[in-house]
């Protein structure tokens, strides 16, 4: 028996997401890849502030509220993992908590970097913070938050593995891809709007992405900016 979990516009969202991250993720700290690494990096703050309303909003299982991250059903879960996908159809306690914690980091590595530029000369989408702001102090809190991230990623893709290598009947790793989980349970539905909704959902981050490639100016390292002083002053100590 197949029952239908994963809606299009959540599968478009997690395949958007994946290749963003992993792309972006490599390009961080390429200088001559910025422009894209920003613009990858506001596309994916984006696609997660519209994925935090489709948790309010969504069909069942994209829920919030369909996320078991209680105590009490991380425990019974911890206990019994077998038995869970009777109990929890979509996400099970585990992988509801590092959906969690990879939506939050998600959020926090756009904006620390968006921080970053706006620290900077240029700033951000026309926000710029006073100047003697330290530009230095937002990088070391991009570098934390993208590195928690790309650990919360590494802990969602061993617990793929594992429910396929444990699992399999239940083909997890598949409703992904196609939507279907085999196990009976009550079928994800759209209403008009949740049929709506993807419109904004994607189409305004697509829109800020392309913004942030075409116009946003990059900022100059402050780093570089020191060391020409200091060639200068060099040369004239010589
Ligand atoms: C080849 C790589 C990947 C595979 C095979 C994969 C597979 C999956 C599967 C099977 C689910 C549903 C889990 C369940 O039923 O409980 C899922 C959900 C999710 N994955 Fe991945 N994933 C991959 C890469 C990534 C990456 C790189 C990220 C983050 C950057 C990510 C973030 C998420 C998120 C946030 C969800 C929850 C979706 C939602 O509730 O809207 N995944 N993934
Ligand atoms: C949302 C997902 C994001 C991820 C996963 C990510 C990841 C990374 C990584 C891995 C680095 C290299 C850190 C290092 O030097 O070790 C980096 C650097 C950087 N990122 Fe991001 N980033 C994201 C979003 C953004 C955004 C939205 C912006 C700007 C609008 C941005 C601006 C920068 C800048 C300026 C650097 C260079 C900082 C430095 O020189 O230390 N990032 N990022």
């Amino acid at each position: 028996m197949r029952t239908y979990i994963w809606t299009i516009p959540t599968r478009l969202f997690h395949w958007l997401l994946a290749v963003a991250f992993t792309v972006g993720y490599l390009l961080g700290g390429e200088e001559e890849y910025l422009s894209l690494h920003a613009a990858l990096g506001s596309l994916i703050g984006g696609l997660i502030i519209f994925r935090i309303i489709q948790g309010f909003t969504g069909p069942k299982y994209a829920r919030f509220s369909d996320f078991p991250v209680s105590i009490k059903s991380l425990l019974s879960f911890a206990g019994n993992m077998k038995q869970s996908k009777a109990i929890h159809p979509g996400h099970n306690p585990l992988a509801a908590l590092i959906m969690l914690g990879i939506m939050i980091t998600a959020l926090l590595s756009a904006m620390s970097g968006m921080m970053i530029f706006a620290a900077g000369e240029t700033g951000f989408l026309g926000f710029r913070f006073n100047p003697g702001v330290n530009q230095e102090s937002f990088e070391g809190v991009h570098e934390v938050i993208v590195n928690i991230f790309l650990v919360l990623v590494g802990i969602h893709l061993t617990g793929i593995l594992a429910d396929t290598l444990f699992h399999p009947a239940n083909g997890t790793i598949f409703s992904i891809f196609s939507g279907y989980k085999k196990l009976v349970a009550p079928e994800a539905k759209l209403n008009v709007f949740n049929k709506t909704f993807p419109l904004f959902w994607f189409g305004l981050p697509l829109l800020l992405f392309i913004y942030v490639l075409r116009f946003q100016p990059l900022p100059t390292p402050e780093k570089e900016g020191l060391n020409t002083e200091q060639t200068d002053t060099d040369k004239d100590e010589d």
